[in-house]
């Protein structure tokens, strides 16, 4: 993506391993290749770098590269511990540098256009969300199913809907690898009593990232698998009938729980690859030096959940977990 980005010019590609530089040399013939980051650091010609490792080397590369004035984009998660994450956040902000977060789903067209539709009340009051990313595969050794997933999902949950979370829990289960979980269930209750329940795997049969948004108007099926009906929106809810309007009566003859289930319809969504639109961003951000979507904040905001998640799945484990 980025040697395919009019505003970007890709400089260096660094990477320990000689058979990815390989591979880079083949994709970016420009670029120049090395094993060390500190020959990006010391190029002063250079502005920005994009921190695709591992989850544990994105806090030290990062804090090195922002301490050295460049603006970065690390891949989710943010780092490992909100400790960290506060470290880098003003770091950036001390540097005036951009530290954005490859949370890279709010940059989907079919998440911003869901966005939109809570905002601008269409599906009336969130009621809950439940979201499921699976596959068979990538099976990680360095960090969980929930580290490796969940942040797609819990970045996408927070962003619809903007409040705090008042309380979370979770269970994992380890099959493959001791303590590393392979699936995990989370579960967050945000403020307003608007729940989020989370499944992820990379013990499953099929790829599924799919989330359900039921409010108290419509209720929506989010599909990012689907080529031509990436949302489908119901007319469907269960409205309560009282003397007094809704939910005060003095006796169940007084109401009555009425089903409703009207039509069904698919948005328009302007769809790019997200991955463009992140970079883009990034790009522009620089440029114009303003704030991402997904800003070093947002990544915050996400460890802090992830960290809130891990201690809750610790704490249930019984000695079969
Ligand atoms: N946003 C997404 O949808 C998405 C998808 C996949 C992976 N990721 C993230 O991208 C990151 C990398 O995942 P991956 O699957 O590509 O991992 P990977 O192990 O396939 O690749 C990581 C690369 O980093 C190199 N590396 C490791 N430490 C280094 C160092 N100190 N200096 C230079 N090079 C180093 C390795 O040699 C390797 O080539 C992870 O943080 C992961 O969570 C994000």
């Amino acid at each position: 993506v980025l040697t395919q980005h009019s505003g970007a010019d890709l400089r260096w590609v660094c990477d320990a391993s000689s058979a990815a530089r390989d591979r880079a040399a083949r994709i970016a013939p420009g670029a120049r290749l090395t094993a060390s980051v500190s020959d990006l650091l010391e190029d002063d010609s250079l502005r920005a770098l994009v921190i695709a490792t591992p989850v544990a080397s994105h806090f030290p590369i990062a804090l090195e590269a922002l301490e050295a004035g460049k603006h970065v984009l690390v891949e989710k998660p943010l780092c490992q511990t909100v400790l960290e994450a506060e470290r880098l956040c003003s770091t950036a902000e001390r540097s005036r540098r951009i530290l954005m977060v490859g949370h890279t789903f709010l940059y989907n067209g079919a998440v911003r256009r869901i966005k939109a539709m809570i905002d601008n009340g269409e599906l009336g009051e969130i009621r809950y969300i439940f979201s499921r990313r699976l596959n068979l595969g990538i099976v990680r050794q360095d960090v969980d199913v929930l580290w490796s997933l969940a942040p797609h999902d819990l970045s996408i949950l927070n962003y619809w809907v903007g409040r705090p979370v008042r309380k979370v829990s979770a269970v994992g289960h380890c099959y493959l690898q001791p303590n590393i979980a392979d699936v995990a269930f989370a579960h967050l209750t945000y403020e307003g009593n608007i729940a989020g329940h989370v499944q992820v795997s990379w013990l499953d049969p099929s790829k599924v990232r799919q989330a359900t948004v039921v409010g108290s108007k419509r209720m929506l099926f989010y599909d990012d698998m689907s080529a031509d009906s990436r949302i489908v929106v119901y007319d469907k809810g269960v409205d309560i009938d009282g003397p007094d309007g809704l939910g005060r009566f003095e006796t169940y003859a007084q109401h009555q729980l009425k089903v409703r289930a009207g039509d069904a319809w698919l948005p328009k969504i302007e769809f790019r690859e997200p991955l463009v639109e992140q970079i883009e961003e990034f790009v522009t951000c620089i440029v114009d030096d303003r704030k991402p979507l997904a800003d070093g904040r947002n990544g915050l905001e996400v460890v802090s959940l992830l960290e809130r998640l891990s201690l809750a799945m610790r704490m249930g484990a019984g000695p079969d977990d």
